[in-house]
């Protein structure tokens, strides 16, 4: 699919297995959210510019690459977005983090905004959103929307699971922006739960429910 990227690196397909598994502790899911992360993250961030630099070694001066540009921006959608969080900080600690409130209204499954707050120049880094579960869509697009309005121009969306149905809707929104993800599964049901899917991830992460 165009625009879609899946990660299929065998440790984040393994990850992914356990986490689908019904009885997969909330620990253990929370854990393995993080650390898939951290491995998507990884993937997302392979074609970052690098320039070189002059640096002094115990040996000898050199040129060595280093990144170029602002540092990058993390957008958790939350609150299943925030799972992602702390894998990805670790690998990137000074990326800075903007926090976009939605939840999905569990009859119309549109997305609402409750918060938003996120660093002043976005016109100037790569804005990465973390969406685990990109089912309807709703979310994505108006997390997507309101990261424009604000002067993101370089996005990039980061979800574990996409479905078909997400993927057709966001992409005939953001054509631009490319979607990261560890897989395509079948198919929305009726309550727009991705199937086989996981269920709901933020119920999974945080033993809530
Ligand atoms: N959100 C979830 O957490 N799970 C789904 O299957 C769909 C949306």
């Amino acid at each position: 699919m165009q625009g879609v990227t899946v990660v299929e690196h065998p440790l984040v397909q393994h990850k992914l297995t356990l986490m689908r598994q019904k009885d997969r502790s909330t620990k253990g899911f929370r854990q393995l959210l993080n650390e898939i992360g951290m491995l998507l993250l990884y993937e997302v961030t392979r074609d970052l510019p690098l320039e070189a630099v002059e640096i002094e070694t115990p040996v000898t001066r050199m040129m060595a690459p280093q990144l170029v540009g602002k540092k990058l921006v993390l957008a958790p959608i939350l609150r299943a977005g925030v799972g992602f969080l702390d894998g990805m900080l670790d690998l990137v600690p000074s990326a800075r983090v903007a926090h976009v409130g939605l939840y999905r209204d569990p009859e119309t499954l549109s997305a609402v905004e409750y918060y938003f707050k996120a660093p002043s120049d976005l016109e100037d880094r790569l804005v990465l959103v973390l969406d685990p579960m990109l089912a309807t869509a709703n979310s994505a697009v108006a997390a997507v929307d309101r990261l424009k309005e604000r002067g993101a121009r370089d996005l990039r969306i980061v979800c574990l699971l996409a479905a078909p149905e997400g993927i057709a809707h966001f992409t005939s929104v953001h054509p631009e922006v490319p979607i990261w993800t560890a897989s395509i599964d079948e198919r929305l049901n009726e309550h727009g739960y991705i199937v086989p899917g996981l269920g709901d991830a933020g119920d999974r992460m945080y033993g809530t429910r």
